[in-house]
């Protein structure tokens, strides 16, 4: 049987020729010394693209992301965020468990932000018997919330908001570029509005390794400590900093082409069972299937697609994920279309 289509998350990438060409090139040194060219390269190309002062390589997106938080919120106080945010499901109590962050969540259907209800559950300087709240996380795009794109002015208004409170606010952003590329806002236009900023190269951009957090250079400094004390500094590491590069300059604009397979892969989907979702709510490359009220439960449906060669991932018992990528071509995506639009129908 030929590949498998793998829809299951836009992670599962292999580097192209011309990927692993510039990583063989890469010009490297000693980087927990700051010796890489490459690496410096790559933090200083992220930082200007994101409007901040600095930035630094983290080997995953978990890490630029926990990074950032400990940076924000001291321990002892919280950190916001909405209640299927990665940083608060997916990096399995991190933030508790290595900076003594608590969080408490907003609800946010689809991953839609109403920055006047996140808002309202902060407490800041709440005194000495309640916990206070230090900052806000946003995920953009919103990865469990069907790849949804964060608009522009309700960033502004939370960022607005949490200025009025004295708050700090943290932008996940591994999937930032396709938010990016979707919307056409300019990633510096999203990355000012907040205090630190995490992208990832190994989602959407297919880099095999790493992630990016700006701030300010003195954050960045602090950064650095903690990095190497989580065990996170990195030696010559310019031969993954040379894939992130390539990724900047190659793969950024064609993630329309990754939204426009996963809107005409949800287009045959609403085709074959109709009322099972809305096309039009595909904005990039990323289609969540709700199955509550389906004769398929999400297990069902991700073992019988696997055994026709196409992947899809489990988020819950009723909801699978479908996403598109760099290793998804027309043929693919028509494959799954078949497979998935033929055990959805029947
Ligand atoms: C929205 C979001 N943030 C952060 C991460 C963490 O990235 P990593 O797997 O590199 O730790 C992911 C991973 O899928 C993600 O989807």
């Amino acid at each position: 049987m030929s590949r498998p289509v793998d829809l299951r998350s836009d992670t599962v990438t292999r580097p192209t020729a011309a990927m692993r060409a510039a990583m063989a090139a890469a010009e490297v040194g000693d980087d927990v010394y700051g010796e890489d060219p490459t690496v410096r390269e790559l933090e200083a190309r992220v930082a200007e693209l994101l409007g901040h002062e600095s930035a630094v390589f983290a080997p995953s997106g978990t890490m630029a992301n926990q990074l950032g938080l400990r940076l924000l919120v001291p321990p002892g106080q919280e950190l916001l965020c909405d209640d299927a945010a990665h940083v608060v499901r997916a990096e399995l109590g991190a933030a508790a468990v290595l900076a003594g962050i608590t969080t408490r969540t907003w609800s946010a259907p689809g991953g839609r932000l109403d920055a006047e209800a996140a808002i309202a559950l902060a407490r800041p300087d709440a005194g000495p018997y309640l916990v206070s709240t230090a900052a806000l996380a946003v995920e953009n795009t919103h990865n469990f919330g069907g790849g949804t794109v964060v608009p522009i002015e309700q960033l502004r208004r939370l960022r607005e908001l949490a200025d009025e409170r004295g708050l700090r606010l943290h932008l996940d952003g591994a999937r930032l570029f396709n938010a990016h590329v979707a919307s056409g806002v300019a990633l510096a236009d999203y990355g000012r509005l907040f205090d630190t900023v995490s992208v990832c190269l190994s989602k959407g951009l297919g880099a095999p390794v790493g992630s990016v957090l700006a701030t300010s250079a003195s954050r960045v400094a602090e950064a650095r400590v903690w990095r190497k004390r989580l065990g996170g500094g990195m030696r010559q590491a310019g031969v993954l900093a040379a894939a992130g590069l390539h990724a900047l300059r190659h793969h950024v604009a064609r993630l329309a082409e990754d939204h426009a397979r996963a809107r005409s892969l949800a287009e045959v989907l609403a085709g074959a069972a109709p009322g099972l979702l809305d096309p039009a709510a595909v904005a990039t490359n990323i289609v969540v299937l709700d199955l509550s009220g389906h004769r398929l439960d999400a297990p069902t449906l991700a073992r019988l697609a696997a055994e026709q060669g196409v992947r899809v991932s489990v988020l819950a018992g009723r909801k699978a994920r479908l996403v598109t990528h760099l290793d998804v071509d027309d043929a693919g995506v028509a494959r799954a279309g078949e497979v998935l639009g033929a055990l959805l129908a029947g």
